[in-house]
């Protein structure tokens, strides 16, 4: 069975990785780091959920196989290995069900670690390993299996102590090491991301070209899968979320079965995971292909908050910045269409002291984004001193530093609202990169101007007649 050709391994790019994190451990004193990828999980009797690697462990070996475990030795003796890799053996009869898998030497070889060993020897290597290190770095208490794991090594150390060997003193935590170094995305990142954005662009446009009134929420879910998996990505980077009406104003709306009828909006909140990377796009779009007044008011006020929250995105800047300033717009439409009423809330500044946007907009405008949807980072300065009311602050906006911009507005039915703008739910969310004057938007290859999207509806419209 021929081994998967593509996409190329970026061999020193993984390499460089783990020689920043050996030089981090080294430099905090040794010890050995243990990373193992994710577990395949039963989906129900004898069919696997799709599986899909640890984002750390691949983060550092590119390597994605299951049943595989990364180990960092910083204290290695001289001529010892530093980086190795334990992974399933060959096995002629798994492979004719399952498929290729690389098997230690191959693998040691294509990922350039040091030494790889089968995963089945674990407990007979890492006794060894341990011997005599001054400390262990994994991720402290997040895997039952690994901790188990962890104990049994480290009895097994131990047990030789009449021997003189010493286990190691001391555990640290791995993660915010790996956090801090997966914050920062590098070329090859930022290539691939821009990539997915790329192909999450293209799947809203098919939907968006696609859509009329009648259509069904899967129906469009289905176009947008096709476009991702037509483009070479792996798998949906979450579940898309396809909302009809009033279905867009529950935030974490699954795509179902409603009908998209004429005069409501739909919300898609769907992108693709393409070579380990997430993207995340958001439109919002009307089913017959124009946007009536009262969606139209809020779609523009929207709109001009997301625009707010991309002026603001830029390095040197908090990573709360975004969020206030697209907090500051939704305000200001929420006193000005009525949907606040002034003479109870007052200005917009007394609207954003009490907060009183929320019921409106109860989610933040951004999140890093990267390897995982939600991305790893402190999105505050650990470290640093301590507000008044005892916060920290914000963290401050760097180039190569990735993240959403998504402001909404949600108008469930509610009394004192103006019932024109009942049930309309709107987000908009692009992903961008911090640079050092301001941010490159890597998702516009869909349109957000209202005039833009009506403008592609009518054109698939007249291209494929009209299905109204
Ligand atoms: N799609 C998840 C989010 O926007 O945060
Ligand atoms: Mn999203
Ligand atoms: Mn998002």
């Amino acid at each position: 069975m021929n081994q998967p050709t593509e996409p190329t391994i970026a061999i020193d790019v993984y390499r460089k990785r783990r020689e920043r994190v050996l030089a981090a451990l080294r430099a905090a004193g040794g010890g050995v780091a243990i990373v193992p990828t994710a577990p395949e999980k039963l989906r129900n009797r004898d069919a696997d959920y799709p599986y899909r690697h640890d984002s750390y462990f691949y983060y550092l070996t590119g390597f994605t196989e299951p049943e595989a475990l990364l180990v960092l030795d910083a204290s290695a003796a001289t001529g010892d290995p530093a980086a190795l890799l334990f992974c399933r053996e060959k096995n002629v009869e798994r492979e004719t069900w399952e498929g290729f898998r690389f098997g230690p030497d191959a693998a040691r070889e294509a990922f350039g670690f040091d030494a790889a060993f089968a995963i089945g020897e674990l407990d007979t290597h890492m006794p060894r390993v341990l011997a005599d290190k001054p400390a262990l770095h994994y991720a402290l208490g997040t895997s039952a299996q690994l901790d188990g794991q962890v104990r049994g090594w480290l009895d097994a150390v131990r047990a030789q102590s009449r021997g003189g060997v010493v286990a190691p003193s001391a555990a640290h935590d791995l993660i915010p090491l790996l956090d801090d170094m997966r914050l920062f995305k590098d070329d090859h990142e930022l290539a691939i991301m821009r990539r997915a954005g790329k192909i999450s662009a293209e799947a809203h446009l098919r939907a968006m070209a696609a859509c009329h009134p009648g259509v069904r929420e899967y129906e469009l879910e289905a176009e947008l899968l096709y476009t991702f998996r037509k483009s070479g990505a792996q798998a949906p980077a979450y579940t898309s979320i396809v909302a009809a009406g009033a279905n867009a104003c529950v935030l974490h709306y699954p795509a179902g079965n409603a009908i998209a009828q004429d005069g409501d909006l739909i919300l898609i909140d769907a992108a693709c995971e393409l070579d380990g990377y997430a993207s995340d796009i958001t439109r919002t779009f009307p089913a017959s292909g124009r946007f009536t007044p009262a969606q139209r008011e809020i779609y523009d006020i929207v709109l001009a908050a997301q625009q707010a929250a991309v002026d603001a995105t830029r390095a040197g800047a908090t990573f709360d910045d975004p969020h206030q300033a697209a907090v500051r717009v939704l305000s200001q439409g929420l006193l000005d269409t009525g949907i606040l009423d002034r003479a109870k809330f007052g200005s917009v500044d007394d609207v954003i002291a009490g907060r009183a946007y929320a019921p409106f907009y109860m989610h933040r405008t951004g999140h890093w984004l990267g390897m995982d949807v939600h991305d790893v980072g402190d999105y505050r300065e650990r470290g640093a001193a301590r507000d008044e009311a005892g916060a920290l602050p914000w963290r401050t906006l760097q180039p190569g530093m990735t993240l959403t911009i998504e402001p909404g507005l949600y108008i469930r039915p509610t009394e004192g609202v103006p019932e024109r703008y009942w049930n309309i739910g709107i987000r908009i969310e692009d992903d961008a990169i911090v640079t050092a004057n301001g941010c490159e938007l890597i998702t516009r290859d869909v349109p957000v101007a209202a005039d833009e999207i009506e403008a592609l509806m009518q054109e698939a419209r007249v291209a494929h007649g009209t299905r109204t």
